[in-house]
């Protein structure tokens, strides 16, 4: 937690009226469908111009294909899998599944395989990252793919025997973390005529490749060239090495990744020596001022200096921005797109507003901080490739501020309903910055874009419980974004979309733009998940009857299949058993019914998910196995997914006989 500003938890905004009652209810949102026509904008429909990216094919996800209208039931029938604490990863019986690939594992043609005792940053820089995050998957073909990987950070405890701390490590050891970081392209391809996917390890897979920290990007957008990002090694401010802990992410509908960077703050040391006027901007950003070297600091400075801020202080402004990267252009330098501002970003998910304008909305993953969307200038032409790959270069940035419309009174912390009946309101997209232009009084345009949260600090955004992931329904348009948990949240700081101190599971925002237009200023927004064991009081499930849904705690990434069910994947499970992949149908009679889809491996986070568009395939990312204090490679905790070490994987999930997931 690092934001002390005193803006209201709700306090004194002022609500605009929006016509909203009744809005967020499961035939209310069909009806949405129909009279507006919105669906989502494909994960990875790709760009008509090059014959390679497969426009018609049914693997691309969130498609979109009707759905199934708000009427009736969600298609779900599997049974759901049972907390449990197991080292492997189950799924519902009828369903399959397998390692696609894992940490080690080749990706460019040549590489060497994996060798646990013999690393070396040579052979990392070339083969599959660690911990693997957000995931996507660019079809070629029916049977063929590209599959993207984030690869967000590296656990030094459990890559190496013996390790203690960064400051110990050999620097080849340092050099593999760097080169661990990053992301993956490669090439995937269909088992048969099944829902399993494999690894390509043969032929040219000309497309394959590793971003890492290391890897040269530029930066574009209103805050390339400011003076902030200016340094030694930079004095344009217009390049820069690498990209940090990228978490979730997102795609483009012209078929590019947008990947987020999130706790880059952990990089750095030497914030004690920076100018004094720049610790502000450390800290809001929870990075240490002090001499002291934080505590499990892989101590990149020792290999590079950019990462010692005393040295270096703009170094650190370089980082924490959503990266555009072309999987299909493997030359292609990675673009740090400053017009999305700089925060912990979790992901950047597109959708097209109603003027065909492109949006991107964004969460800021720290406890107490904000949410965001981006509504690019000029509109979104489909097919017109040279136009759209500047869109996310222009544009405003905003962030949401919400209201209750409840009496606070009626907020209790006991998770009790108002007497309305919902965790309900009305809410606003402040303008921060457009362009050169900056709303905030006293910052620049390139100040707020570059110190994003005191800029939203400034003009009463509202806190949130560890915003996360965002994901437009392709069905009904709604957003909804993943709040993971808050457990500094004190009763005197409740508000009606956080509403429960102490918030150890976290849950779910639902957010309908005003006349579900995507980009609209103002929206109604409801909580349809209060996450928890259901016999918890504090919990909610939309109405639906307790007695049937699964346990679920501290929801992380969101997606939808195409038929507009909400999937969830958690972080941090605080009911003591293991991570794993949910499903929520979020309209119609079993709208709440959350249900227990897969868990992962003893001490991993489920991350992803992708659900394919013939819904045939769901895809996981198994980030850190086995991580627990004091696990060491010669006492681990996990020793998924071969018997042996931990290893990070992505995995795909399947039905036997071909059924859609989750039938
Ligand atoms: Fe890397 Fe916010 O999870
Ligand atoms: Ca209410
Ligand atoms: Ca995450």
């Amino acid at each position: 937690m690092s934001n002390p500003s005193d803006n209201a938890y709700f306090g004194d905004i002022v609500a605009e009226a929006i016509s909203r009652r009744g809005a967020l209810r499961a035939g209310a949102l069909g009806a949405l469908v129909v009279s507006t026509g919105v669906v989502g904008v494909g994960a990875a429909l790709p760009a008509a111009a090059d014959p390679v990216r497969d426009k018609e094919s049914v693997i691309g996800g969130h498609g979109g294909n009707g759905g199934n209208g708000g009427h009736g039931s969600s298609g779900l029938k599997f049974t759901p899998v049972p907390p449990n604490k197991l080292d492997e990863l189950t799924v519902p019986a009828g369903y399959d599944h397998s390692v696609v690939v894992r940490w080690g594992d080749p990706v460019l043609p040549g590489a060497p395989a994996f060798n646990f005792n013999n690393q070396t940053a040579a052979a990392q820089a070339t083969q599959f990252g660690y911990n693997c995050d957000f995931v996507t998957l660019f079809p070629m073909g029916k049977d063929r793919a590209l599959l993207w990987v984030n690869h967000e950070y590296t656990d030094e405890n459990l890559m190496f025997r013996g390790y203690t701390d960064g400051t110990a490590a050999t620097e080849e050891q340092i050099k593999i973390g760097l080169a661990a970081h990053g992301g993956s392209v490669v090439e995937i391809a269909r088992v048969g005529k099944s829902g399993k996917w494999a690894l390509v390890t043969s032929g040219r897979r000309k497309y394959n490749r590793r971003i890492t920290a290391q890897t040269p990007m530029r930066f574009s957008g209103p805050a390339a060239g400011s003076d902030l990002l200016k340094t030694a090694a930079d004095p344009h401010g217009k390049v820069v090495k690498g990209m940090l802990n990228n978490c979730a992410g997102g795609t483009t509908p012209w078929g590019t990744i947008l990947t987020a960077e999130e706790n880059w703050n952990q990089y750095f040391v030497g914030g004690n020596g920076v100018p004094e006027a720049q610790k502000a901007n450390l800290t809001r950003y929870g990075v240490s001022t002090t001499a002291a070297i934080p505590s499990g600091s892989r101590r990149f400075d020792r290999i590079e200096e950019r990462f010692d801020l005393a040295k270096h202080p703009h170094e650190i402004n370089r980082f924490g921005w959503i990266v555009e990267i072309d999987p299909f252009d493997p030359d292609g330098t990675p673009i740090k797109r400053t017009a999305l501002g700089r925060m912990a970003h979790e992901a950047a998910t597109t959708t097209i507003a109603k003027d065909g304008k492109l949006v991107a909305y964004m969460g800021d993953d720290s406890r107490f901080e904000y949410f965001f969307k981006f509504v690019s200038k000029n509109r979104y032409i489909p097919g017109f490739d040279r136009h759209n790959r500047d869109l996310l270069d222009e544009g405003t940035l905003y962030v949401a501020k919400l209201t209750g419309d409840s009496p606070a009174a009626e907020i209790d912390g006991t998770g009790k309903l108002p007497a309305d009946g919902a965790f309900d309101g009305s809410g606003v997209w402040i303008p921060l910055v457009s362009g050169n232009k900056s709303f905030v009084p006293g910052m620049t345009a390139q100040e707020v874009l570059v110190f994003t949260r005191t800029a939203a600090d400034k003009v009463g955004a509202t806190k949130m419980d560890r915003p996360e992931d965002m994901e437009r329904n392709p069905v009904n348009g709604a957003i909804y974004l993943a709040l993971t948990n808050n457990t500094n949240r004190t009763a005197a700081q409740l508000d009606e979309a956080n509403p429960r101190p102490s918030n150890k599971h976290g849950h779910i925002l639902e957010i309908v733009e005003y006349r579900n237009d995507a980009g609209a200023t103002k929206f109604a927004w409801s909580l349809p998940l209060i996450c928890g064991d259901p016999n918890d009081p504090s919990t909610y499930f939309a109405g639906f009857d307790k007695t049937k849904v699964s346990p679920i705690s501290c929801p992380d990434n969101v997606a939808f299949d195409a038929d507009g069910n909400l999937w969830i994947s958690t972080d941090g499970n605080a009911l003591g058993t293991n991570d794993g992949l949910f499903v929520m149908p979020t309209q119609g009679k079993e709208r709440g019914f959350v249900r227990q889809f897969l868990t992962v491996p003893f001490a991993a986070e489920t991350c992803g998910p992708f659900i394919t568009a013939d819904q045939r395939s769901v895809f996981v990312a198994v980030q850190h196995p086995g991580e627990t204090t004091g696990a060491t490679p010669d006492a681990p905790t996990s020793r998924w997914p071969d018997g042996d070490q931990p290893r990070p994987s992505v995995a795909v999930a399947w039905h036997k006989q071909g059924k859609k997931i989750g039938s």
